[in-house]
């Protein structure tokens, strides 16, 4: 039988855990790299966004001429003020031989993984190398792993931390002191910006906001500022004053994309972007000194090639992020080659019938083993099963069967087992 491995939450928490998340993260920062470099063999689009008044829920897939991945993500700004975290996601790998799935993952920590390997291949090659200081406007679940991303790429142990929420503020500095950071608790965006060499804001608000103002990058912040804007990643949910682009080098994941998602949706369709594949190759210079060849990139990382002379200490640049399925694509593909065997369960998640033409015959066999369902509507009761009178109506035989299979899917007995699970979910949920 075919099974699927499945890295649940718990077991993702646990590898990152024994990895550590900055070594994870800086492993990923080169499989991003090494993947970026190979941008024109891969298939891109678009993400699939369906908006509600709430958030948004999205599909992102990609795939190269053997590995096919697509991520299932939320984006619902006012969760956490339910009880929810604002970002949720898994991720599945499928081989495209056949089409037959063959990873399955949570993909919440990853996404923050990947997020902040993203932010950090982006500084990497865009920030000043003799940054140190970080400022983080938004501090949520994001935040910590931008910390540790902007620390492995360069090093910077020093944050400067502001939120609207005193709470998750609070939060960032207990958890980054314990990683060993020096942090400054600031007063107001303005505060944290001051002496910034690089500024990542990770905002939640599902409006065109302006948590980052042109005065404060250039009058507060460390000439040459680089900014990872990664909040602003859906029409009409932006982060950053518009002078601010005008007046910086902007870089995006996939530009079809960002135009409609990122910062970009205030620019005009001529303002130009690089993207940032181009940089990690060469074509396109990033600033000046900065970088290594990507391990794995295969071609030299040549400097100031390109139609545009390489970026100086004192210019801003903005990687306009808004996140992009060859992240995700990365991210499972080395994940499922990391994550050690004891770590992963096993999914039935393919029908596999001796015949591949009789599907039925997974029916039939679990038919002949099963007892007699006194549920069943009348056109499916087995010979002998119940009378035709006794017979529930199709509705309650519908509702019977969907219970079964979810009790089944749950590995649960019977409907006590279940309701009490489904007991306790309403209850944490309130
Ligand atoms: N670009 C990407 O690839 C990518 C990936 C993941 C998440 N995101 C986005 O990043 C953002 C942060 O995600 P999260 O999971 O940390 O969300 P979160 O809800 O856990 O945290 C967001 C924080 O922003 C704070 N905030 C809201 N408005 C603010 C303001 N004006 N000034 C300062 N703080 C403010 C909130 O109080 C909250 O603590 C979201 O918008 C999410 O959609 C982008």
């Amino acid at each position: 039988m075919t099974t699927v491995p499945f890295l649940d939450v718990a077991a993702t928490a646990r590898w990152v855990a024994r990895r550590g998340p900055q070594a994870v993260i800086a492993r990923l920062i080169d499989a991003l790299a090494a993947d970026f470099a190979r941008w024109p063999e891969l298939d891109k689009r678009a993400r699939i966004a369906s908006h509600s008044r709430d958030g948004v829920i999205e599909l992102m897939p990609t795939s190269d001429d053997t590995t096919y991945g697509f991520k299932f993500v939320n984006g619902h700004p006012r969760n956490p003020a339910r009880g929810y975290q604002t970002v949720t996601a898994f991720g599945v790998l499928a081989d495209v031989r056949n089409g037959y799935p063959t990873f399955l993952a949570e993909m919440t920590l990853l996404t923050a993984l990947r997020t902040a390997a993203t932010s950090g291949l982006a500084a990497r090659l865009l920030a000043r190398p003799d940054s140190r200081t970080l400022a983080l406007l938004g501090t949520g679940s994001q935040s910590e792993f931008q910390a540790l991303g902007m620390r492995a790429a360069l090093g910077i142990t020093r944050l400067r931390a502001w939120d609207t929420d005193p709470g998750a503020l609070a939060k960032l500095a207990r958890n980054a002191r314990a990683l060993g950071f020096e942090v400054h608790e600031a007063s107001s965006a303005a505060d944290a910006v001051t002496g910034a060499d690089v500024i990542t804001t990770c905002t939640a608000d599902k409006t065109n906001a302006t948590v980052l103002t042109q005065e404060m990058v250039q009058a507060l912040a460390h000439p040459g500022v680089h900014v990872n804007a990664i909040g602003g990643d859906c029409p009409g949910k932006t982060e950053l004053d518009p002078r601010i682009l005008a007046g910086a080098d902007v870089f995006v994941e996939y530009e079809p994309q960002t135009r409609v998602e990122g910062e970009l949706q205030q620019m005009p369709e001529a303002f130009g972007v690089t993207e940032l594949w181009e940089v990690v190759t060469g074509r396109r210079p990033g600033r000046r000194g900065v970088g290594r060849t990507p391990a794995g990139a295969g071609a030299p990382f040549e400097r100031g090639v390109g139609e545009r002379a390489a970026l100086d200490a004192t210019g801003v640049t903005v990687f306009d992020s808004v996140g992009f399925a060859v992240e995700d694509w990365a991210t499972l593909r080395f994940v499922h080659d990391d994550v050690p065997a004891d770590l992963l369960r096993h999914l039935d998640l393919v029908a596999e019938p001796d015949d591949p033409k009789d599907l039925f015959s997974l029916v039939r066999a679990a038919d002949e083993a099963g007892a007699p369902d006194p549920d069943a509507a009348p056109g499916d009761a087995a010979p002998g099963d119940a009378a035709p009178g006794d017979a529930a109506p199709a509705g309650r035989a519908d509702d019977a069967s969907a219970r079964r299979a979810l009790d089944r899917l749950m590995g649960l007995a019977g409907r006590d087992g279940r309701d009490t699970l489904l007991a306790g979910t309403a209850a944490r949920r309130g």
